[in-house]
């Protein structure tokens, strides 16, 4: 049987006047995670919001908040969002130092682990980390921006990411989420390529009828 899909909105692209108000419409509507984008100003050029706009919105929200650090220091900080609410803790590969170690202080904690890797680094430099990781984001645009274009090798990386979990008995095991461009255009090619989990920053929170955006992004 197919898992069923899950839809993470980015907050990044709702209304920053608005946020807290934002997020209790996307659960009404009944999306099945929230995305946070924290971006650093270093590790990307982007600057959006950090530990106190994650804790606040964690009072607020009653579904998962899956945490999506592009920082320069993932290891020095990852653990203070945890702490913060994130129950999805995804951190970037290029910048960490000890992934192996930060993954475990992560599930000590009691969240789930999560790498992200850039659309220009090699898959196989996560593949030591696949049998302890909760789920890999596979970036599909160049992290830092909401509103860019899908970039279509995504899709071969997701098959084989897929086959990879699937050879390790990982596959229901460690989540593969997809970040970037997803839309009413990529998403079905997406879930076909293997795909858990859609992020969806301006197809979500920038549609006027958000509950079509979202039956959308599921196939309904
Ligand atoms: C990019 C972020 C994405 C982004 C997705 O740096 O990690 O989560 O917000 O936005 P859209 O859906 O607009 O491409
Ligand atoms: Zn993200």
């Amino acid at each position: 049987m197919k898992n069923k899909i899950l839809v993470a909105p980015s907050l990044l692209a709702a209304d920053p006047l608005h946020f807290g108000r934002d997020l209790k419409e996307a659960e009404e509507l009944g999306v099945d995670w929230h995305h946070f984008d924290v971006m650093d100003g270093h590790f990307v050029p982007n600057l959006t919001y950090g530990i106190p706009l994650v804790k606040a919105l964690k009072e607020k929200s009653t579904i998962p908040l899956d945490v999506h650090i592009m920082v320069s220091n993932p290891d020095q900080v990852a653990l203070d969002y945890v702490a913060a609410g994130a129950n999805y803790l995804v951190f970037p590969i290029e910048s960490v130092v000890h992934s192996h170690r930060l993954i475990h202080a992560i599930q000590e904690k009691g969240a789930k682990a999560g790498v992200a890797i850039n659309p220009g680094t090699p898959l196989h430099a996560i593949e030591a980390l696949l049998p302890y990781l909760d789920l890999v984001n596979i970036m599909s645009v160049n992290p830092g921006f909401g509103g860019q274009k899908f970039i279509p090798e995504a899709l071969n990386r997701i098959r084989t990411l897929k086959s990879q979990l699937t050879n390790l008995g990982r596959a229901k095991k460690c989540l593969i989420e997809v970040d970037g461009g997803v839309n009413a255009e990529t998403a079905a090619l997406i879930i076909e390529a293997g795909a858990d989990v859609l992020v969806a920053g301006t197809f979500f929170y920038g549609n006027k009828d958000k509950r079509g955006a979202l039956n959308t992004l599921r196939g309904i």
